[in-house]
């Protein structure tokens, strides 16, 4: 299995490479590309670690060979959130990394499954299924955007509320990634919430990555919870294209949905995803709090859409 990150130096290129290098299965190649001039010596320090995993870096003018033959390849390149942005002010520099980035790997590994980090998410999974598209090597089931962090949040601040072990609760969150997109089915987990508890997590969840970004003061967003997030997803990932399917959330192309794109709960095995599976039952409040940011999402989607169209 060859797993490659693109934007492997950076604030959670790094962090997630480490958890790969410790945790993808013995045999793999971990492949890091960056166009920061540090990124051979983040490959040189990782290579210490004694796991069986080989690590290789590739500096700006790599990208080619740090994608030929990936299995899987992990975006987190691109800018981070400063205070008072939003992830949508990210787009008009990421849109155009996530594109270019996609359109070497539609050559170097047509194959690939892509797990899309950059933000906005919402924008940039458009992005790469378009783009992916545009190439002649679209496969819906390959493509998903990381929404990974919304559900550990979930799990963690439930977990605080209601003193629940956080590691134990499955708690599936819907929508997309972007403040009111981001729908934490609470109704689902078996706890009761008063109306005031879940008029104070629901927000909070979907702010959370705001509460990072204004903690640390203009020095960027979240970064090490991101880089676990990356991980778990990535292993889960890797796990399910060897044969051992697995169940996760996140943001993918939908048929018979109110959106084109849409996190929902997906069966991942060899192919990818295997089966876009239902939300279930969303109570009253969940239902209102969908409903409501359709219109957001789809323009959103259609912003990421139009990009590659234009370009
Ligand atoms: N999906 C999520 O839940 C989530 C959570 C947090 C952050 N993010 C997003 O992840 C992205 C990265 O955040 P970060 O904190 O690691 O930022 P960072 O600035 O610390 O790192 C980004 C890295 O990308 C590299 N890069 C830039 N352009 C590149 C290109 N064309 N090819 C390869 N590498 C390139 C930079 O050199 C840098 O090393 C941001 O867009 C951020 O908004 C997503």
């Amino acid at each position: 299995m060859k797993v490659t990150v693109l934007g492997a130096a950076g604030g959670i290129g790094q962090p997630l490479s480490l958890l790969l290098k410790n945790a993808l299965p013995a045999g793999s190649q971990l492949s890091l590309y960056d166009v920061s001039p540090i990124v051979p010596g983040v490959a040189a320090d990782l290579s210490h670690i004694p796991t069986n995993v080989h690590v290789s870096g590739h500096g700006a003018d790599q990208l080619e060979s740090a994608l030929a033959g990936s299995d899987v390849v992990v975006i987190p390149a691109g800018v981070p959130r400063k205070p008072g942005m939003t992830r949508d002010d990210l787009f008009n520099v990421n849109a155009g990394i996530v594109r270019d980035l996609v359109t070497a790997g539609a050559k170097a590994c047509p194959n690939a499954c892509y797990a899309i980090i950059t933000n906005p998410v919402n924008s940039t999974v458009p992005i790469a299924a378009e783009t992916l598209r545009k190439a002649g090597v679209y496969d819906r089931r390959k493509v998903f955007g990381v929404t990974m962090l919304d559900v550990i949040r979930s799990q963690t601040f439930v977990g605080e509320k209601k003193g629940l072990d956080p590691v134990t609760l499955k708690i599936n969150v819907i929508g997309g990634h972007s403040g009111d997109t981001i729908i934490p089915l609470l109704s689902q987990i078996g706890v009761e919430f008063t109306r005031d508890e879940l008029e104070s997590l629901t927000p909070r969840i979907q702010n959370a990555g705001t509460e990072v970004v204004e903690a640390k003061a203009g020095g960027g967003s979240a970064t090490l919870s991101m880089a676990d997030a990356g991980a778990r997803f990535t292993l889960k990932l890797v796990a399910a294209l060897g044969g051992d399917e697995n169940v996760q959330c996140a943001f993918v192309e939908v048929d018979g949905q109110p959106t084109q794109f849409l996190a929902l709960p997906v069966r991942l095995g060899r192919q990818g995803v295997e089966a876009v599976l239902d939300a279930g039952q969303l109570s009253e409040y969940e239902q209102g709090l969908f409903d409501a940011m359709l219109p957001g999402l789809r323009a959103n989607i259609e912003k990421g859409i139009s990009f590659v169209r234009n370009s």
